[in-house]
């Protein structure tokens, strides 16, 4: 089938486009490279054995989506395109409305025209807020966000919620990813961040490569197993093959679907410096700092409901993900730049 992916060259979206053709599917992207290197584009090209169909444009432009929906018999859409940076959000809540909500629609609007009823969206572990209780489970109370870029998330789950309940013959799915994290164990596409990471892992690998001096631990004073944050980090091969297992386990059953992408397992910061220092043989500089405003102490995954009903379930262990996150930093120390 004909899938788009819109932001495939993106760090989820490009590895998706490698699982994609794996599993005997075309991606077809669609990319504005607002965070994005075109050079992303060979890398996957090697990937996948064949040349790849993609279109420079933006998802809020309805005429670069109809060109696409009467050039090619597209089935579904995986739709990762969107702002994602949680500190930038604050400072920029128009460009993530705008881009995350509108876009959405937009999309919505051109796949409703060219009677495209299957989507599959990148959703955010951050909709539900600080949990009451970990693990999570997809029954949790979402909406209680902190910052723009979730409350973008949220808003779009709840238009994609209304707009199902009005169009019973879609299939929607949303996935709630976690912390992704790690690499296509060639190395060959990775998370390459524009300026300097927020999050953990770029940071980490960074730091290890010498691109930056010392990892800044934000607080050690958490009610966790060692004080400092735990999260449930994924390794983004299990992530993109959860969006294929959707694809073809839901993307004929319609309705509004929603599943966790999580591993399931807590794992601290200082936990991934550990993991990190053995795969080195050396260790990281590391300094405690403050903790991060609007960090949260824990967040982990409720996973039976994917494993159940879409046959997945994540089996990259934490050394795998911080050993391909690794591979590709050695093999790219300024990313696609390099
Ligand atoms: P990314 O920034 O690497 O990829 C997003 C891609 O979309 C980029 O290639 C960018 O150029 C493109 N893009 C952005 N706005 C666009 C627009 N208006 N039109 C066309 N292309 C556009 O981010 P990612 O980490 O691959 O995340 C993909 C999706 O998954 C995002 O929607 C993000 O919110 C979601 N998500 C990411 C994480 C994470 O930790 N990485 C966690 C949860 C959810
Ligand atoms: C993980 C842990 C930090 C950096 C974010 C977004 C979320 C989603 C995933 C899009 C925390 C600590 C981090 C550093 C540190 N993105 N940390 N030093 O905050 O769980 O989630 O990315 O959907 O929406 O909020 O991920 O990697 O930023 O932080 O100590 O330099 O690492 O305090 O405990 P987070 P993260």
């Amino acid at each position: 089938m004909k899938v788009l992916v819109t932001g495939g060259c993106g760090y989820i979206g490009s590895h998706a486009c490698v699982a994609l053709a794996a599993a005997g599917h075309e991606p077809i992207v669609l990319d504005n490279f607002s965070n994005s290197n075109p050079k992303a584009v060979g890398r996957i090209e090697k990937l996948i054995g064949r040349s790849l169909v993609v279109y420079q444009g933006d998802i809020r432009d309805r005429l670069v989506l109809d060109c696409i929906f009467e050039q090619h018999r597209i089935g579904a859409v995986m739709h990762f395109a969107g702002l994602k940076a949680v500190g930038e959000s604050v400072a920029k809540p128009l460009e993530y409305y705008d881009n995350n909500l509108s876009g959405t629609l937009n999309l919505l609007a051109a796949m409703r025209a060219a009677h495209i009823y299957r989507l599959i969206f990148s959703s955010s572990a951050t909709v539900y807020g600080d949990p009451l209780t970990v693990p999570i489970s997809e029954t949790a109370q979402t909406g209680a966000t902190t910052n723009p870029y979730g409350t973008s998330k949220h808003m779009v789950e709840s238009c994609l919620r209304d707009f199902s309940a009005a169009n019973p013959d879609w299939s929607i799915t949303l996935l709630r990813y976690f912390n992704p994290i790690g690499a296509h164990p060639s190395g060959l596409i990775g998370e390459d961040p524009t300026g300097i990471p927020n999050n953990l892992m770029p940071f980490i690998t960074q730091v290890a490569i010498g691109r930056r001096d010392t990892l800044s631990i934000f607080g050690n004073d958490y009610p966790t197993h060692d004080g400092t944050g735990v999260r449930d980090y994924i390794h983004v091969q299990d992530l993109v093959e959860g969006h294929v297992a959707a694809l073809e386990e839901r993307g004929n059953v319609s309705g509004l679907h929603v599943y966790n992408l999580g591993t399931g397992n807590g794992v601290s910061v200082l936990d991934m410096v550990a993991a990190m220092n053995k795969v080195l043989g050396r260790e990281l500089p590391v300094r405690i700092e403050p903790r991060r405003a609007g960090d949260i102490a824990q967040c982990f995954a409720e996973v039976d409901k994917a494993e159940k009903e879409l046959g997945w379930s994540a089996n990259h262990d934490l050394m795998d993900m911080v050993e391909h996150s690794w591979n590709w930093q050695q093999r790219n120390p300024n990313g696609y730049q390099s």
